[in-house]
């Protein structure tokens, strides 16, 4: 092979923001390594793709991609060419080596918890010609060792703050493929958010499985709980917003809702899964809360901050769950109301209590009741965007839209807006005057400062 062309690879993300953090790393990471980074899976010497493992069709899709990439490997080395394929994310971790098994064109399978270990891995395949399959848990050591220059894709950053998860419900595969919770210290995540600020980052989410169980190092050695976290990061001139995610509804503390008051950088929107809302169902699930109790939490969190916007993540046909249960869920919506969610049918995982269940709901009924609640779900997103036409919101500015001169970036509500703009106004915060509002986004125009 000629070592005056840099390398290239293909880099694709499924799954959740964490893995697009991850993803983020791992370019940066390469690219120390002089590999350029391209869109053309053909032309890459080496892919990666960084997996997610929740639902079986999202695992599916992996293998299905993967023998397409096989083609292209077989045809490049038809004409002397290398390809090396990896396997990161969390089929990674889960599946381990299976994946080579099942697909043997696979060089590389490497969990979440090692992609410091990236190119050292890539150069002893290169080496050693055989596969690698690297899937331990050595702790914090990932973060560690990726403590180089960040750069940003957009004015919105992401930045992982905790990984893993204790909480163990029963349907869910998150404990089993990024471990038990672990937290970063605050000077860590710090110094990593002045980075992404001096790089062009107006807003960062603060992410985590389990975001609001975040407990790193704080001052004095002291544990420093997420509030504490957002608290300091507010004072870090140029960051004009903070948002955070995914939070289990037992770890929303008196501090964290006070923050929601008290920190004008902490964006009034919250992402609060409950899943179902009957409490029989949320007991088989393991969720440790009721329905009762989740709408208790939302009180005082909209007693704090009343304009907050919620979202929520749903389960349907959960093993034994009734058409009662099913309608609880739709009543406990319709008792809150959100300005948009996720909703799911049930997907048992290998591994999880959920999925040796007796009582697994036909695929047909998961459907209907999936329809019917993303039916109530879809009223109330259209009925929240609607409230704000004749406002006049603050818009963070993140790309160019699809026609000239035009503008997307999101309200404090995490709102999409579309509108047009003079100049470059990504990265700037606007006033934009709302005239028309759909299910997904806004349009409006720039209001005279
Ligand atoms: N840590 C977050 C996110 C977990 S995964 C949390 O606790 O909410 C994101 C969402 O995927 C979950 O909230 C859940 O709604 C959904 N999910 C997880 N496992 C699933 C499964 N086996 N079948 C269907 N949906 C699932
Ligand atoms: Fe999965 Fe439950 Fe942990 Fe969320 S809280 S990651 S749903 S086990
Ligand atoms: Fe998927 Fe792993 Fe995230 S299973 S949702 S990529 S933590």
């Amino acid at each position: 092979m000629d070592h005056s062309v840099r390398k290239s690879f293909y880099l694709k993300t499924f799954g959740c923001q964490m893995n697009v953090y991850d993803s983020e790393r791992m370019t940066e990471a390469l690219a120390r390594e002089g590999y350029a980074e391209t869109a053309e899976l053909e032309s890459a010497d080496l892919v990666i793709l960084n997996t997610c493992h929740i639902r079986e069709k999202a695992a599916e899709k992996v293998y299905s991609d993967l023998g397409r990439i096989r083609d292209i490997k077989d045809a490049r080395g038809r004409h002397g060419k290398n390809t090396v394929i990896a396997v990161a994310g969390c089929v990674a971790q889960a599946e381990g080596a299976e994946i080579t098994a099942r697909q043997p064109a696979v060089d590389l399978v490497i969990g979440p918890q090692s992609y410091h270990r990236l190119p050292e891995l890539i150069k002893r395949i290169a080496d050693e010609r055989k596969s690698i399959v690297e899937t331990e848990f050595p702790g914090d050591e990932k973060f560690a060792k990726l403590t180089a220059r960040r750069r940003v894709s957009s004015p919105s950053a992401f930045l992982t703050v905790q990984e893993g998860c204790d909480k163990f419900c029963s349907f869910c595969v998150v404990p089993y493929t990024r471990g038990g919770e672990f937290s970063r210290p605050v000077a860590k995540i710090e110094a990593e958010a002045r980075e992404l600020v001096r790089a062009g980052a107006r807003e960062i989410v603060l992410l985590g499985q389990n975001v609001n169980a975040y407990h790193g190092e704080g001052a004095g050695g002291r544990a420093a709980s997420l509030a504490d976290l957002i608290r300091h990061l507010a004072g870090i001139d140029g960051l004009e917003r903070l948002r955070y995610m995914t939070s289990h509804p037992r770890d929303m503390s008196d501090d964290l809702i006070a923050a929601h008051a008290e920190i004008p950088q902490l964006m009034p929107f919250l992402h609060l899964p409950v899943q179902s809302g009957s409490d029989r169902i949320l007991a088989a699930m393991n969720r440790k809360h009721t329905a009762t109790e989740y709408i208790d939490v939302i009180g005082r969190v909209r007693a704090a901050r009343p304009d907050i916007a919620l979202s929520s993540d749903f389960i349907v046909g959960f093993p034994g769950e009734t058409d009662q249960d099913a309608e609880a869920t739709i009543d406990l919506i319709e008792k809150i109301g959100f300005a948009q969610a996720y909703s799911f049918k049930y997907s048992p995982r290998p591994g999880t209590p959920a999925a040796i269940r007796s009582l697994q709901i036909p695929e047909e009924l998961k459907t209907e009741r999936l329809l019917r609640l993303q039916a109530v779900l879809e009223g109330q997103q259209v009925a929240f965007n609607c409230r704000s036409i004749g406002g006049v919101v603050p818009v963070l500015f993140e790309r160019q839209g699809r026609q000239a001169g035009e503008f997307v970036g999101r309200t404090p509500y995490l709102q999409l807006v579309h509108a047009a703009g003079a100049g470059d106004l990504v990265g700037s915060t606007a006033n934009v005057a709302v005239t028309e509002a759909r299910r997904m986004s806004l349009s409006g125009v720039i209001a005279a400062a």
